[in-house]
């Protein structure tokens, strides 16, 4: 690994470094978990390696259903390689089921289904704590024209069934989770896909049959057990750490009777 690359990016969680091609950004996992605009900060060992993991499989999985993403290939247990894109400053929040701020907001019971998905805004700003916003706002702006929020909508949707029907696969209900995207210019060019990250750090993951909480929510709640949670994510995706691999190659020891 170049240790001399140029930082272009540090956000809350995540470093974004140039890449080995123009074009190419490599995307690297911290340990940090921050809440509620940094005002909760902790180092949280192993998160960085397990969430580069789920995001990578996530990733891989939309890319062959055909949902354009920036994501390549990962290259080593924090870092993975990305198409380099103008992030749209917005947080695309897609919700299942009642809870988190559209509880408090509204008065929701928290896990009361809601009549249909609902899909909502969120201005990127750290200054402002991110606002809800509607889609008046985000075009009046220009943060996104009304093609591109058709597109972000569609695409929304379409990563919302395609995920609730994997977790629910594995026992696992997808409350709501959070998404963002990015323009990539390919030539003349433009088009969105989706970026940054989907772990268990920005959705709502709640055991099907307990309840449980497998999410940021541990975390932002002081529920603690955040790592055993996400291995638990990854483990029922069928996704072993490079570690556990590296055991199970490991020659065994045959114990004999004699
Ligand atoms: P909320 O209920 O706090 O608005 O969160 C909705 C979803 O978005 C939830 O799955 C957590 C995720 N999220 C992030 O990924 N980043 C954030 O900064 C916030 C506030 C929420």
């Amino acid at each position: 690994m170049n240790k001399n690359r140029r930082r272009v990016y540090e956000g809350k969680a995540k470093i974004l470094y140039e890449g080995p091609e123009p074009g190419t950004l490599v995307q690297h996992f911290k340990d940090d978990a921050t809440a509620f605009n940094k005002q909760k900060h902790q180092i949280i060992e192993g998160k960085g390696v397990i969430n580069n993991r789920i995001s990578e499989f996530v990733f891989n999985r939309l890319n062959e259903i055909g949902v354009p993403t920036h994501f390549i290939r990962r290259l080593n247990m924090r870092e993975q390689l990305i198409r380099e894109v103008e992030i749209i400053p917005l947080e695309v929040v897609v919700r299942n089921v009642a809870a988190g701020s559209l509880s408090k907001r509204l008065g929701l019971e928290e896990g009361a289904a809601l009549p249909r998905s609902i899909i909502e805004f969120y201005y990127k700003s750290d200054e402002l704590q991110d606002p809800l916003v509607s889609e008046e706002h985000i075009t009046a702006f220009g943060w996104a024209t009304p093609q591109e929020l058709d597109d972000i909508m569609a695409l929304a949707l379409r990563v919302n069934d395609f995920l609730s029907g994997l977790f629910l696969g594995i026992g696992i209900r997808l409350v709501d989770f959070k998404m963002e995207f990015g323009r990539l210019y390919e030539g003349e060019m433009v088009r969105v896909v989706v970026a940054d990250e989907i772990s268990p750090d920005s959705c709502r993951l709640w055991d099907v049959q307990t309840n449980e909480k497998l999410d940021k929510d541990r975390f932002r709640r002081d529920l603690g057990g955040l790592v055993e949670a996400y291995q638990e994510v990854a483990r029922r995706l069928g996704i072993l750490t490079e570690q556990d691999q590296r055991e199970r190659k490991r020659p065994v020891l045959v114990k004999t009777d004699r």
